[in-house]
């Protein structure tokens, strides 16, 4: 990604990643199957899970995913580091039955939530395209 990339990336994400919970219930708003697939959240309604500690232990596990990722871009020889870490997420998720339309809603849900909660212009949007397409490209290689 190229330096103006990561930066953009990197400032936005840094003014989101507090959300945690939030963040996570937007993406279950959006997409319910995506809900469905977690045991300890399938059938039940997002008003009586989203306070749970449940939800934030998990809230917490995906932000914490990204904010990883996130900070191996732009960085010299970390390449090794950021495949390894993708290709376990899709090897976790593939025995899971997470398919790749569920990983492009949880894509769409996040940016959603980017655009209506953070600094956004073409510039930054074209950014984040690029940062999902190169985790994507390794983690649908696993799934
Ligand atoms: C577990 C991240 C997308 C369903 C996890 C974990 C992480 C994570 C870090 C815990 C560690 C592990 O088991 O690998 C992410 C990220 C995603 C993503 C960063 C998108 C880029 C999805 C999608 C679904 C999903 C789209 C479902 C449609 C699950 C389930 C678990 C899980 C069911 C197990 C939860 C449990 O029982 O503790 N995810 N995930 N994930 N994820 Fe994801």
């Amino acid at each position: 990604l190229p330096a103006d990339e990561v930066a953009a990336v990197k400032s936005t994400w840094n003014s989101i990643k507090h959300d945690e919970v939030a963040i996570l219930e937007a993406v279950f708003k959006a997409y319910p199957d995506i809900q469905a697939r977690f045991p300890k959240f399938a059938g039940k309604s997002l008003d009586s899970i989203k306070g749970s500690a449940d939800f934030a232990i998990h809230a917490s596990r995906i932000v914490s995913f990204f904010s990883e990722y996130i900070a191996f871009l732009g960085v010299e020889n970390t390449q090794p580091a950021i495949k390894t870490i993708l290709n376990e997420l899709g090897q976790s998720h593939r025995n899971r039955g997470v398919t790749k339309a569920q990983f492009e809603e949880f894509h769409q849900a996040l940016n959603a939530y980017l655009k209506s909660h953070a600094n956004w212009n073409p510039d930054i949007a074209h950014a984040w395209d690029d940062a999902f397409d190169k985790a994507y490209f390794v983690i649908f290689s696993a799934l």
